[in-house]
């Protein structure tokens, strides 16, 4: 049985229950986070809630809870869940209305839903056993902020099915001049000559944790070098490597984009040393 979080509560899943009025139901107006635990050691905390609190910031939800009530509600969901490998979901919306009205209403109390749920177990830099993304890529619909954490996904979503339902297991984006953006819920990567080169943070992509955790890791621990800055599609198909990340995914190495392989069609020797560099230092962050 799950045990969830609902504005203060622990309950059953089965019992959680939110208005039909509610602006994360009606609009999609909330702020999400994904965070990974593997036996109740979280990764990248401090920088999820961070960005959590941009994300409600720049919706003008007024709300808080300290870096210290979050964790409660991740130790403890973990906790009641089994202590396994898990994503903890943290949710805040605007909260439930009366009316239909899409300008923000004041003095609304902001919906908190947070549940647990079974990731895989750590990766493990083994280029034997991590499993081989194959992706489909397809221009970048979204909105011009997917630097905001929202729970209005629909875009996301569209994208992410149109990979699946060509058989593959993500879908890089890219943007009207042809470069690449990210994937439909990961950050990518592409690795030419040694040099490992990802899209800058701007509006067009997420500012992923997993992403800053492994930018600072080659940085601070290899001397592998890393660029941020334009990649084009031109780029992503003659890449070296190509990687994908995500907090449940860590880092994962593509081996085919759109049917064709990406460099020797195996898995590369920076992802290997990248992911276990990303193993060994990611309980810093
Ligand atoms: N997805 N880009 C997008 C569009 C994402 O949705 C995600 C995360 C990322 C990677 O961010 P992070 O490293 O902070 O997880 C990049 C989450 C896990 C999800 O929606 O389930």
């Amino acid at each position: 049985m799950s045990i969830v979080y609902l504005n203060g509560e622990y309950l059953p899943m089965e019992q959680a229950k939110i208005s039909p009025m509610d602006r994360g139901f009606l609009f999609g107006d909330g702020i999400y986070e994904v965070i990974p635990s593997y036996q109740g050691k979280l990764v990248g905390f401090g920088p999820h809630i961070d960005r959590m609190n941009n994300g409600l910031n720049s919706l003008d939800i007024q709300f808080i809870y300290s870096h210290d009530q979050w964790r409660e509600i991740a130790t403890t969901l973990s906790e009641k869940n089994g202590a396994g490998n898990l994503g903890i979901y943290f949710h805040v919306s605007r909260g439930a209305d009366t009316k239909r009205n899409h300008a923000y209403p004041e003095d609304l109390t902001p919906t908190v839903f947070a549940f647990a749920f079974e990731i895989p177990p750590e990766p493990v830099a083994d280029r034997n056993l991590v499993k081989r993304y194959k992706v489909s890529t397809m221009q970048d619909l979204r909105w011009r902020q997917c630097n905001i954490k929202t729970t209005a996904l629909l875009g996301n979503v569209m994208h992410y099915q149109q990979g699946y339902s060509e058989g593959n297991d993500e879908t890089i984006l890219y943007n009207e001049r042809g470069e690449m953006t990210e994937g439909s819920a990961v950050n990518a990567y592409i690795v030419k000559e040694g040099k490992v080169i990802t899209p800058s943070l701007d509006k067009q992509i997420l500012p992923g944790i997993t992403r800053l955790i492994l930018l600072d890791v080659l940085r601070q621990q290899s001397s592998i070098p890393v660029e941020e800055r334009v990649v084009t599609m031109d780029e992503l198909r003659n890449a070296d490597e190509v990687w994908l990340s995500s907090s449940s995914k860590e880092v994962v190495p593509v081996i085919e984009v759109d049917g064709q392989p990406v460099g020797d069609g195996k898995v590369g020797d920076i992802w290997q040393k990248a992911q276990a560099l990303f193993s060994a230092h990611k309980y810093n962050y």
